[in-house]
């Protein structure tokens, strides 16, 4: 059988029939099609970065939950752009960001290259428009502490595309380890997608893998961190790199804490996985033993009770994530300073691997505090 048919009647399998076309639609950059049939909304939803993950995945969800509220759209790549509001049906496809902003939306969502990220959104911000940017929210510690800054000075709500704490299986083990106060155990497999090392994502300037892929892999663990109400003051961190030239791939990471947490992060792209993206996640805290299979199936012991789940389709938390501005419920939007703490902690492993660094420790709530307290003084 063709490979390519092969391939969408796997990930038909996986993410089933609709997202699926949408994937191949934002490959191929065919339309207009759907916004044509689509009623007239309230537009208030721009995009900045029309890429992949802005067609097959932001722009997916709105519209699934919403209709067609996009009012524009703009990429340094004129044909993203283009094929992205044609497809959805935005009002306006713009000739630059500040074309986007006199716009006035309500809400901007940020999915460009990782460096341009706090840019954009300290520019929303200043405007009042809510934003939701992409992981990562800053590739080094200068954007990161404009964007604090930014966000202290704004009454604009700003949110994180770091997924995985909406994901299903995650929030199915919330309630087991809610509340623990007791030390975590944490094995991270990621069979990653092989990026070429001239993609830019493997940029220094971009922050490389570390900000790109493993930020989500950090996150999680703060998420966690953060469930069981117990944030550790120090984390130190080992890194074993397979090789001095890639060192932001086929890596793993360690981080220890001083409540004696282990957590280990291993992410390795030696080939193109078929299915895309693959995770496996251990996990143990006190009498609970979790293990999640790629997001499609959890198996969770406590003592003599087993829990067995399956999730179709394959359930990241995309969706959970991407509505966070529209929900009214507090559980579905994230604590923005654990965002702030996962950051820190990528920012420092990030550095740590452009130096090939083995091993380095940081006091994350304590370089915070630091860091606003700075802020707070400069504002005065
Ligand atoms: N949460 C997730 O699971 C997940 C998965 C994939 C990608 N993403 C994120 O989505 C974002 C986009 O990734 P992608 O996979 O779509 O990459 P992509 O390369 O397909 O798209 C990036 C787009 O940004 C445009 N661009 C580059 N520089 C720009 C600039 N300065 N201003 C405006 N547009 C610019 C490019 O022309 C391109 O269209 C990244 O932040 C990435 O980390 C998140």
């Amino acid at each position: 059988m063709n490979e390519n048919i092969k391939k969408v009647i796997r990930f038909t399998s996986i993410y089933g029939p609709s997202r699926t076309f949408t994937k191949i639609a934002g490959r191929m950059r065919f339309g207009p099609l759907l916004n044509r049939f689509q009623p007239k909304k309230q537009k208030d939803i721009s995009i900045v970065g029309c890429g992949q993950f802005a067609f097959s995945t932001i722009c997916y969800f709105l519209k699934k939950e919403y209709g067609n509220r996009f009012l524009s759209c703009y990429d340094i790549d004129i044909k993203h752009s283009q094929s992205l509001g044609d497809f959805y049906g935005f009002d306006h496809v713009e000739n630059s960001f500040t074309d986007l902003l006199k716009r006035n939306p309500k809400y901007l969502y940020i999915a460009s290259n990782h460096h341009s990220h706090a840019e954009y959104a300290i520019e929303a911000l200043k405007n009042n428009i809510d934003v939701y940017i992409e992981k990562p929210v800053s590739v080094n510690i200068g954007q990161f502490r404009k964007l604090l800054a930014a966000i202290q000075q704004s009454d604009a709500a700003i949110y994180a595309g770091y997924n995985r704490p909406f994901a299903k299986a995650i929030i199915d083990i919330g309630p087991y380890i809610k509340n623990k106060r007791a030390p975590l155990s944490i094995n991270y497999f990621i069979s990653g997608h092989k990026i070429e090392s001239d993609h830019w994502y493997r940029d220094s300037r971009e922050g490389t893998r570390i900000c790109g892929n493993v930020g989500h892999w950090l996150d999680l663990t703060i998420h966690f961190f953060a469930l069981r109400d117990y944030m550790p003051e120090r984390i130190d961190i080992d890194i074993a790199y397979s090789s001095q030239e890639e060192a932001d791939d086929n890596i793993a990471i360690t981080l220890t804490t001083d409540l004696n947490d282990i957590v280990t992060i291993m992410l390795t792209s030696r080939s193109e996985p078929f299915e895309g993206i693959n995770e496996t996640i251990n996990l143990q805290c006190d009498d609970v033993i979790v293990k999640i299979d790629d997001f499609r199936r959890l198996t969770l012991w406590q003592g003599s009770n087993l829990v067995k789940k399956r999730y179709w389709p394959k359930d990241v938390g995309h969706k959970r994530a991407i509505l966070q501005p529209f929900t009214t419920s507090i559980q579905n939007k994230r604590d923005w300073n654990e965002v702030e703490l996962s950051t820190l902690l990528m920012l420092y492993i990030t550095d740590m691997v452009l130096n090939r660094e083995n091993r380095g420790s940081i006091e994350i709530q304590k370089e915070l505090d630091n860091i606003k307290q700075q802020l707070k003084n400069n504002m005065e």
